[in-house]
């Protein structure tokens, strides 16, 4: 079927009950069995929940994956994932990963026995080097959260294959909408279904979609042991919002563009990083895996100082960290989403104090420049 039915429909079964068109939020930690040793398909709600099911058989259509598990955060479908390496095993990362996936890998997991490369994958050949006998996988955001940059799936699964490693994508800024991991050669894609998915900023969750069933039977046997689930509220907020899905990227898109667009017309602003402008580096490799840009902009200023300018004088972007949801929001990678980076990597990466990242939402557009416009003369 096409995205929008996909979207709308896989997983969204009729209730059997009563025909609720909507998948009822389960709010339940149990069920019970009509006889010893015999239930209905779900025992304790940390094992199965009807409502979260819902959401995995959708996402796991979305995706083209065999299957998905959906965890209490991001954070926690990452974690999930990275049980896949063992103590003496080996990772290889985007060295421009969200702050939050290099603090679990760089104070967490390496603590563990587990050792990590954190390389600029925007060249593979970078990868290749960095590949040793002990990868086990190669975790892979594109675009980058918040340079923009991005990573050639197709190039870089075929030097994990070969060396045997498996390739974990993030693809919480694209969502399947504009990107699928699975089909260009990753084994496993994570997201924060945090932003775009559930797009309303109402809602923190995670999951991670596998390509085959062994791996999802691993994860699922995780999200169980582990036991970092989903609430039924929360997978019936993911549900709904990605009823939506295409439309507000469709819409979220067309702002993002425009507002690039006029971001590179400022004199103030000495770059603009958004892979659907002709002077992003990457361009090309964007109009061949994606199918759009996405709304996903960061710009430098120069100083802490004008970056703290715009952004305490915008109105109706409004400051505040995470993204993808249907208002826009406006925040300082720096000393925000990216602090727990040391200062020298931030700037070494880009991430400099007068860098600004928006997530464009799908107000009217006129509206969003406008308040762009206001707020840069006050820089
Ligand atoms: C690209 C990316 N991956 C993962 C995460 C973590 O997700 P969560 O905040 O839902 O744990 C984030 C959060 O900002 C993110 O931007």
């Amino acid at each position: 079927m096409g995205f929008s039915t996909d979207a709308i429909h896989a997983g969204n079964e009729p209730e059997a009950t009563t025909g609720a068109v909507s998948v009822p939020i389960f709010q339940t930690s149990t069920y019970v069995q009509p006889e010893l040793g015999r239930h209905k398909g779900y025992e304790y709600a940390r094992t199965g929940n009807p409502t979260r099911r819902a959401l995995e058989e959708n996402l796991a259509v979305l995706e083209r994956g065999a299957a998905a598990r959906c965890f209490a955060s991001g954070m926690a479908a990452i974690s999930a994932v990275a049980t896949l390496a063992k103590a003496g095993d080996h990772v290889v990362v985007s060295d421009n990963t969200y702050g939050g996936t290099f603090r679990l890998y760089s104070k967490i997991l390496a603590h563990m026995g587990v050792e990590f490369a954190f390389v600029d994958t925007r060249d593979s050949r970078n990868v290749e080097r960095a590949m040793r006998k002990n990868t086990r996988f190669v975790h892979l955001e594109t675009p980058t959260n918040p340079m923009m940059s991005l990573c050639d799936i197709p190039a870089i699964a075929a030097i994990a294959k070969a060396g045997g490693a498996l390739v974990v994508v993030d693809n919480t800024f694209a969502t399947p909408y504009f990107q699928r991991p699975l089909e260009l050669g990753a084994d496993i894609v994570v997201h924060s279904t945090t932003k775009f998915l559930n797009g309303h900023s109402d809602s923190v969750g995670g999951a991670a979609i596998s390509k085959t069933q062994e791996l999802d039977e691993w994860i699922g046997f995780v999200q169980n042991a582990a036991g970092a689930i989903l609430s039924p509220f929360d997978s019936w907020l993911v549900l709904r919002g990605i009823k939506t899905l295409a439309v507000r990227m469709e819409r979220h898109e067309a702002n993002g563009r425009a507002v690039a667009r006029f971001l590179t017309t400022q004199p103030k602003i000495r770059k603009v990083y958004y892979p659907g402008l002709p002077d992003h580096p990457q361009h090309a490799l964007a109009g061949k895996q994606m199918r759009g840009f996405g709304a996903m902009i960061s710009f430098d200023l120069g100083s802490y100082e004008a970056a703290g300018r715009l952004l305490g004088a915008v109105r109706l972007c409004s400051l505040g960290e995470s993204l993808g949801g249907v208002e826009t929001l406006i925040s300082h990678p720096a000393t925000m989403t990216h602090a727990s980076i040391p200062e020298a990597e931030r700037n070494r990466l880009g991430v400099t104090p007068g860098l600004v990242r928006i997530s464009v939402g799908i107000e009217d557009v006129a509206d969003l420049i406008a308040d762009l416009e206001q707020a840069l003369a006050a820089v």
